[in-house]
């Protein structure tokens, strides 16, 4: 293996892992004896800034990899039931596939992911305006959302490896009030959980959705359809949408309609009655904001399942439906519509301007914090 320019840190606990390092634009992976814990590798450069590639690993081997840039999930390398390594999540191996601008593979989404009608809001009578990046709608932050942006990012190693990223995304960035400080912590643990910690203050009252945006195949190889996967999304209800995907403030029951996911299901069993695809947000059953199991996702050919936790009131549940073979991964397999499907832990789209909604409202002197935890098992 080609020695990766990469630091590594205190360590505590060893395991065997699959280490994939990337040197002079080549990407090599093999199994090795490795410590758990975290190292740091440079990946690049962007705006004048240097990007780095973080790899937590915990005392199973299992690896997460992430870049500041866009504070970007890369990969997730687990073993299957067969002992196999494959990772369960879309990403690229390099900085210039998200330079190319995917759609958000394993980012972090905002200052608010998902849609905003026509990308218009008021707080208190003050009319904002966002560009429109989605028909006539704002997504996921606007053109240069904090997927796009390069995070600082600080390193802790004890028993468990964490990476701490943060941002400060100025007054008036696009179109928003408010200089908002925002950090993400992400925590690999030893039981092959990812955990997902968002903090965040304003000088200015705005508005703010946060989520992660990774793309997962359980089987860890997109020839395999995600439709084949079975999901559960503890939600009696989901928001309906428009034609452009925006809520039309309805907040309906799943009962007897495709979007039943209260026992699992295949999820391209009724797909086909969803005009497009599920692109929708479930209105979880969690009736405040504690840390609650919200959904799980199942694979029988890999053995994983991956469970969902959030203290957030919605998940967006996404099948990949604009994803059509136009990009490919480092492995050069096509990535086809419904090859990963998203499960992006949130408040609903176009809450500012949906009263009915949870607010996404942040005050000066309040102090947002939301946590993820995807948890990754095998049998
Ligand atoms: C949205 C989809 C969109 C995808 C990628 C999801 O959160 O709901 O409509 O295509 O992100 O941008």
């Amino acid at each position: 293996m080609k020695k990766a320019t990469a630091f590594s840190l205190a360590i505590a606990l060893t395991g065997a892992a699959f280490i994939t390092s990337c040197n002079n634009n080549q990407t090599t992976t093999e199994k090795m004896e490795t410590k758990a814990g975290i190292t740091k590798a440079a990946w690049g450069n962007t705006d004048g800034k240097d990007v780095f590639l973080y790899t937590l690993t915990n005392a199973k081997g299992v690896q997460v990899k992430i870049s500041n840039y866009g504070a970007t999930v890369t990969s997730w390398v687990s073993p299957d039931k067969n002992n196999k390594p494959s990772s369960i999540v879309l990403g690229f191996d390099s900085l210039s596939g998200y330079l190319a601008k995917p759609p958000y593979f394993g980012a972090v989404v905002g200052r608010y992911g998902n849609r905003i009608a026509k990308g218009k809001f008021k707080i208190d009578n003050t009319q904002y305006t966002l560009a429109t990046n989605n028909g006539s709608n704002a997504l996921h932050g606007g053109l240069k959302g904090f997927d796009k942006q390069v995070w600082d990012a600080s390193t802790q190693n004890d028993s468990t490896a964490s990476l701490l990223l943060s941002y400060t995304s100025k007054d008036g960035e696009e179109g928003y009030p408010g200089n908002l400080k925002v950090t993400v912590r992400y925590t690999l643990t030893n039981d092959d959980e990812l955990k997902i910690e968002y903090n965040a203050t304003t000088d200015k009252p705005t508005v703010l959705n946060l989520t992660n945006h990774s793309y997962f195949n359980l089987t860890g190889d997109v020839s395999n359809s995600i439709l084949d996967e079975t999901l559960m999304i503890d939600a009696d209800n989901y928001t309906p949408v428009d034609t452009t995907l925006i809520p039309t403030g309805e907040i309906k029951p799943v009962k007897g309609t495709p979007f039943d996911f209260t026992k699992a299901k295949k999820i391209g069993l009724e797909i086909g009655a969803v005009s497009g695809g599920y692109d929708h947000n479930f209105v979880l059953n969690k009736k405040d904001s504690s840390l609650q199991k919200i959904a799980a996702l199942k694979d029988s050919i890999s053995g994983r399942t991956l469970e969902v936790f959030t203290t957030q009131p919605g998940v967006q549940f996404y099948t990949g439906n604009f994803l059509d073979g136009t990009l490919s991964t480092p492995g050069a397999k096509k990535i086809n519509q419904h090859a990963a499907l998203c499960l992006e832990t949130q408040h609903f789209p176009d809450s500012p301007n949906q009263p009915k909604f949870p607010t996404t409202l942040l005050l000066p002197g309040e102090q947002f914090h939301s946590v993820t935890v995807y948890k990754l098992s095998v049998n």
